[in-house]
């Protein structure tokens, strides 16, 4: 079984899928734009053989580079978890000839536009929207949909470029930052909780499935810099609550013609209790979501998506044993960090539930809050309750300070 894996150590979490395929038995064959001599040192026994490109983003010239390479050679499988190659791995594929989703499947899991077209097709809830060019059809399209509305990029990440605008007034602002993009959508405000829908997937069924809840919503997690987010691993699917967001997301999987691999999917639970799509990937969620559904089911699922990606099975036990919440923490202040304020404390109260403590150290130089999902580092706990895991959350969130200076 020989593999091309795009982008084999960047970001980091990619490693772990490197060593899940080669401990299925594939040869990696990685392709990425970090420099051969600057791989990790942690990556390269996974590696069978590895390309260095000059910008991992350019299409066309990472095709040609990569065909040359391997000529002659025959290869088995192109894959990627990393967002902004997915579509670069689909034309690999078709190129080649390859098993895996199609171009024309993954556009509609890049597209936000065209994947609330599609699974809107399919009956499903999604949020009103259009796709806008011009600020004109930005202003048209505020009047039909009334306010307040969503801007955001069409194939954005990390609620980038995302703006909540809630009057005629605040649009005028807001447009100027949008100058950059060349297409956005436009969407109707979806009030209430916003959770995730995760899956892993032997062609578009489920052989895995995660609900995770988010607090607040990423996009005031990302506006408000004192806010700890939060991001909780459900472990009773079974409750009634979650009941509708489960059959959008199976349905969605159907509408979009899923293959194999990890699904991100997030929704909305409206106040009223309705379901509600917000957007989908045909990769994992980043930001540690990956180690919080392993800690969830005590499973490793970077060799399980594998196992699936190389040989279509699955060998788990998908059981859910946890809730677990992972918690960023951003320091106060800019520069370096200086001081941590409250962790022994809390790792004392949280006893052996603490799995995970990350936080950066002082001297370590802060990271920006707006760059990076992880912020300053996280702290990761679990607990068969759900109301003991959102309460030693909660306890990090307020107790724990980091300070920089
Ligand atoms: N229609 C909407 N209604 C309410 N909130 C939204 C809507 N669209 C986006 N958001 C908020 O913005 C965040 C980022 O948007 P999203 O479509 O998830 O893009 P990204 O690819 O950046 O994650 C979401 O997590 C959510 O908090
Ligand atoms: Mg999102």
């Amino acid at each position: 079984m020989r593999v091309v894996l795009l982008s084999p150590a960047y970001p980091a979490e990619m490693i772990n899928f490197a060593r899940g395929l080669a401990e299925v038995g594939a040869s990696v064959y990685g392709v990425g734009d970090t420099p051969r001599e600057q791989l990790p040192q942690r990556v390269k026994p996974y590696l069978h053989d590895y390309l260095t490109v000059p910008r991992i983003l350019d299409e066309v010239d990472v095709m040609d580079r990569v065909s040359g390479w391997l000529r002659g050679g025959s290869v088995d499988r192109v894959l990627t978890n990393w967002e902004p190659l997915v579509m670069l791995a689909a034309r690999l594929r078709e190129r080649w000839g390859l098993p895996g989703m199609s171009v024309d499947t993954v556009r509609a899991f890049r597209d936000k536009q065209l994947m609330k077209e599609r699974v809107q097709a399919a009956g499903l809830r999604v949020p009103r929207s259009r796709r806008v060019h011009t600020a004109k059809d930005v202003r048209e399209t505020a009047e039909e949909i009334g306010y307040p509305l969503i801007l955001k990029p069409i194939a954005g990440a990390g609620c980038a470029d995302t703006y909540k605008v809630t009057s005629a007034a605040e649009l005028d602002r807001v447009l100027p930052m949008l100058g950059g993009l060349s297409q956005a959508s436009c969407e109707e405000y979806i009030e209430g909780e916003e959770l995730t829908y995760d899956t892993l997937c032997i062609d578009g069924k489920p052989v895995m499935e995660n609900v995770s809840q988010y607090l607040p919503k990423p996009l005031e997690a990302r506006t408000v810099e004192w806010i700890s987010p939060i991001a909780i691993s459900v472990r009773d699917l079974a409750q009634p609550r979650l009941a509708g967001g489960l059959a959008l997301g199976r349905a969605t999987l159907d509408a979009l013609g899923m293959g194999d691999g990890f699904t991100h999917m997030e929704w909305y639970l409206t106040p009223k209790g309705e379901a509600v799509f917000g957007e989908i990937a045909c990769r994992p969620g980043g930001a540690g979501l990956v180690d919080q559904m392993n800690y969830t089911c005590d499973a490793d699922l970077f060799r399980e998506w594998a196992r699936v990606s190389c040989w279509g099975h699955f060998e788990a036990d998908a059981t859910r044993k946890y809730n677990v919440g992972i918690v960023f923490k951003r320091a106060q202040g800019w520069g370096q960090i200086t001081r941590i304020d409250g962790l022994v404390d809390w790792l004392r109260a949280c006893g052996p539930w603490v799995v995970e403590e990350k936080l950066l150290r002082p001297g370590t130089p802060r990271r920006d809050w707006k760059q990076t999902q992880t912020s300053d580092g996280h702290v990761i706990v679990r607990h068969p309750d759900w109301d003991e895991a959102l309460r030693m959350c909660q306890a990090a969130a307020t107790g724990i300070k980091m300070y920089a200076q």
